[in-house]
């Protein structure tokens, strides 16, 4: 596809294959290695040539990435933003180029939304609204104050600022509900860890943890084992994601709810980029299809479980 009009790119593949640029966040996460795995099988049986790159979760790796594939004259430059802010720069050096943006996973805060053709991923405000409803169906026979801590996702990221404040709208309707503390665990399960330990040390009653995603809940598992406390009995734990390894959890009963974030954008971000390409119109926003599990529906549904 590469040199054909309508695409940026002219230094693409020699073999008419459309060439696709994608500047990954990392690897901080199980759910990014089956993102990654999904974008990459995706290309192969889509016939798309893949230049992929792993950011290390810094918007500096990423955007030196999106550079090089500028400079590469890709016919199509997918990413998926680390943090929302500071990306007008480098997505107008695309546009100059004449080569079309795809947002995956992530969203970006530019007011400009012709910096790119359209943005692929899930609603992050709806699965924080998700997680704050399971909260209030399970107390709402009570009275005592329920306190509450959170492992956020990586500072400045989308996922992180909308489970927040999707979660904060729910809860925050009945004061019983209190977010005692509340810090970033960068979406990784080291870090979960050494927060939970933390919190642990600084309140003696901590009766939920709402965690932004499975990692980060499964480190901080161990911290309150650690402590000598049951998590899912002494603390219940919410997270997001649903990867395997949160699913199990949640199946063993240490987890409490999971609301689930679908990896496998592959396909769907393939198929974009091929109408893209073409110059065919495109829908400014694709959302991902979602659902939620209980404990019950985990282990109904692990065996069947792609990641
Ligand atoms: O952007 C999606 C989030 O990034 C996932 O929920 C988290 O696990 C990942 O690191």
């Amino acid at each position: 596809m590469a040199g054909c009009s309508g695409s940026g790119g002219s230094g693409g593949s020699s073999d008419g294959k459309i060439v696709m640029g994608f500047a990954q966040v990392g690897a901080e996460s199980g759910w990014r290695t089956a993102n990654t795995k999904s974008v990459q099988e995706s290309a192969k049986s889509a016939g798309v040539e893949l230049k992929f790159s792993d950011a290390q979760q810094k918007q500096e790796n990423q955007i030196k990435a999106i550079r090089s594939y500028i400079q590469q004259k890709v016919d199509v430059i997918a990413f998926s933003p680390v943090v929302e802010s500071g990306w007008d720069t480098v997505l107008n050096e695309a546009r100059n180029a004449k080569i079309p943006v795809i947002l995956t996973d992530r969203a970006v805060d530019s007011q400009d939304k012709s910096l790119y053709k359209t943005f692929l991923g899930s609603d992050f405000v709806e699965e924080g609204k998700k997680a704050g409803q399971w909260l209030v169906d399970q107390y709402k026979d009570g009275t005592d104050q329920v306190n509450i801590v959170q492992l956020e996702g990586t500072t400045g990221s989308a996922p992180a600022n909308d489970r927040k404040e999707g979660f904060e709208q729910v809860v925050s309707a009945d004061p019983r509900f209190k977010v005692i503390a509340s810090q970033t665990g960068d979406f990784t399960r080291a870090k979960g860890k050494e927060v939970m330990e933390a919190f642990l040390k600084a309140n003696p009653k901590i009766d939920v943890l709402y965690a932004h995603n499975d990692d980060m809940a499964l480190g901080a598992i161990e911290a309150i084992e650690g402590a000598g406390k049951v998590p899912g009995k002494d603390i219940k734990i919410i997270s997001v994601d649903a990867v395997h390894d949160g699913m199990q959890a949640l199946a063993d009963g240490k987890i409490s709810f999971i609301v689930e974030c679908s990896p496998l954008l592959g396909p769907q971000l393939m198929d974009l980029a091929k109408k893209v390409v073409k110059g065919e119109q495109v829908p400014d926003r694709v959302v991902t299809e979602e659902t939620t599990f209980t404990q019950e529906q985990a282990k109904d549904a692990l065996p069947g479980r792609k990641y």
